[in-house]
C-alpha cells in the first residue's frame, strides 16, 4: 500500500467508529541503517536514511480520563484510563504507544486531563528491521503533544520513544531509530552523532540509491540477543577506562589502535564486540570524507567491511544476511551491502545503481530461493522527509 492509500483507510476506519474525522494525524517513516551498526548507545557515529514507509496515528480528545487505541490493521481497541497506563502483556503492539503517552508526560499521564481515542495504520513491513515501532512511537508523540498543546524538540520526543522501548516493550535501545524517522530529509542520508546529539543530512545524489533485501529470519531484538551486545560494550568500555590514561565513558572513546593494543586484558568474546563499534565509527568518519568527494563506490565498500565485522566479530549476522551480502558482493552494479539494524535476522541495505535494480534483486531472490526454498523481498528505498503533522 502506498502512504495515501494507508491515510485514507486509517481515517475512513476512524471516521467509521467515532462517526467523525480525526481532529490530528501524524506521519513517521522507518528508517535504513546504512552505516554505523550498534554505534548509537556507544555514543558513536550512524548514516542512516528515513524512509518511503511509516506509520499515521490519528487522534481526537475524549471528554473523560478514557482512553481508547485502536491497531487499524488487526481492528483490535485497547482500553485504559490515564491513570492505568502501565506496560501491557496482551494486545503488546500497544505498549509503543501508551510507553510513549506516559513519557511524554514525564510518567503521570494523568497531568494530561483528559483522554484521547486513537489508531493506527502503516505500511512499513513488521520484522525487517526497518524500526516500525520507532515509526509507531514517532507519529504517536507528534500527534498527542500536538493535541496536548505540549512543545518539544524533536531530540526529546524521540528521547521519549527510547524511553517507551526500555521501559513498555522491554528493548533497551539506542536513539537511532527514533532519531532517524525524526530527522529524515528527502534524497539524503542523517549523519548522527550521538555523543552530542546532533544531527545533519547529506544529499545522495540520483547516481546511487539504496536496496532493501528483506530475508525471512526471524528479527526480535527482545530476546535478550541486544542486550547481550550492549553488555558486552559496556563491560569493554569500562576495562579500558581502566587501563587507557584518559577518560573513557563510552566505545566512542576507544580508537582501533588502542583497541589492538589493549584488547588483551579482556575475554575473548567481550573484545570481540568491543571491536566492532570502534571499527562502525571510524568508517562512518571515512565514510563521510568519501561522500564530500562523491566517493559512491568506496562509500560502499565500507558497507561490505562493516558486514565482515558483524558477521566475524560482533555475531550479530546469520546465514541468510550473510548470503544476501555475499551474492551482491558478485553483483558489480551493487556497491556495498551490509545487515541494516539490530541484526540477528531482519534485512540487508544495499547501495546499488538504480538501473540494474531488476537485475540486482532477480539475482539475489535466485540464489537465496536455492539455498531456503523461499524468497526473500527486494525493494527499492528513497530516502524521505522525516515525521511530521498531516
Ligand atoms: C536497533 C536499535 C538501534 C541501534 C541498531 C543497531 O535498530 O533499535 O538503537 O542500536 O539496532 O545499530
Amino acid at each position: 500500500m502506498q502512504n495515501q492509500e494507508v491515510y485514507d483507510e486509517l481515517v475512513g476506519k476512524f471516521e467509521k467508529m467515532y462517526g467523525a474525522k480525526p481532529q490530528i494525524v501524524a506521519y513517521a517513516p522507518g528508517r535504513i541503517e546504512v552505516l554505523g551498526n550498534h554505534t548509537d548507545y556507544n555514543e558513536g557515529y550512524v548514516f542512516s536514511a528515513a524512509i518511503d514507509k511509516g506509520t499515521f496515528f490519528a487522534v481526537s480528545p475524549s471528554d473523560d480520563e478514557n482512553c481508547e487505541l485502536t491497531a487499524a490493521d488487526l481492528m483490535e481497541t485497547a482500553k485504559f484510563t490515564l491513570s492505568t497506563v502501565a506496560p501491557a502483556k496482551e494486545m503488546t503492539w500497544q505498549n509503543y504507544v501508551t510507553g510513549t503517552f506516559n513519557w511524554l508526560f514525564d510518567g503521570e499521564p494523568a497531568k494530561a486531563g483528559k483522554g484521547w481515542k486513537g489508531m493506527f495504520l502503516g505500511n512499513i513491513p513488521l520484522g525487517a528491521g526497518l524500526s516500525s515501532s520507532a515509526a509507531l512511537e514517532m507519529c504517536t508523540v507528534l500527534a498527542l503533544s500536538k493535541l496536548y498543546g505540549v512543545e518539544k524538540d524533536k531530540t526529546t520526543m524521540a528521547k521519549i520513544g527510547q524511553k517507551a522501548e526500555h521501559t513498555f516493550a522491554g528493548c533497551p535501545c539506542g536513539l537511532l531509530d527514533q532519531a532517524s524517522s525524526m530527522y529524515g530529509k528527502a534524497g539524503s542520508l542523517v549523519k548522527s552523532d550521538f555523543r552530542y546529539n546532533t544531527f545533519e543530512t547529506v544529499e545522495m545524489g540520483p547516481k546511487v540509491a539504496f536496496m532493501m533485501v528483506k530475508s525471512n529470519a526471524k528479527h526480535a531484538l527482545v530476546d535478550g540477543a541486544y542486550a547481550s551486545r550492549r553488555k558486552a560494550c559496556e563491560d569493554a568500555a569500562k576495562y579500558f577506562s581502566g587501563v587507557l590514561r584518559k577518560k573513557v565513558a563510552h566505545l566512542r572513546d576507544v580508537t582501533m589502535a588502542e583497541w589492538v593494543l589493549y584488547h588483551g586484558g579482556l575475554d575473548d568474546t567481550t573484545a570481540r564486540r568491543a571491536v566492532h563499534p570502534i571499527g562502525e565509527d571510524e568508517r562512518v568518519l571515512q565514510g563521510a570524507a568519501l561522500l564530500e568527494k562523491g566517493e559512491l563506490e568506496a562509500f560502499g565498500a565500507l558497507m561490505y567491511d562493516s558486514h565482515e565485522s558483524s558477521r566475524n566479530w560482533f555475531e550479530n549476522s546469520c546465514e541468510e544476511l550473510d548470503t544476501i551480502v555475499d551474492t551482491a558482493k558478485a553483483i558489480p552494479e551493487v556497491y556495498g551491502a551490509r545487515l541494516s539494524g539490530g541484526g540477528f535476522g531482519g534485512s540487508c541495505c544495499l547501495l546499488v545503481n538504480p538501473e540494474a535494480a531488476d537485475k540486482i534483486s532477480t539475482i539475489i531472490t535466485k540464489e537465496y530461493k536455492a539455498k531456503y526454498g523461499d524468497e526473500p523481498t527486494c525493494s527499492l528505498i528513497k530516502p524521505s522527509e522525516g515525521a511530521h503533522i498531516i
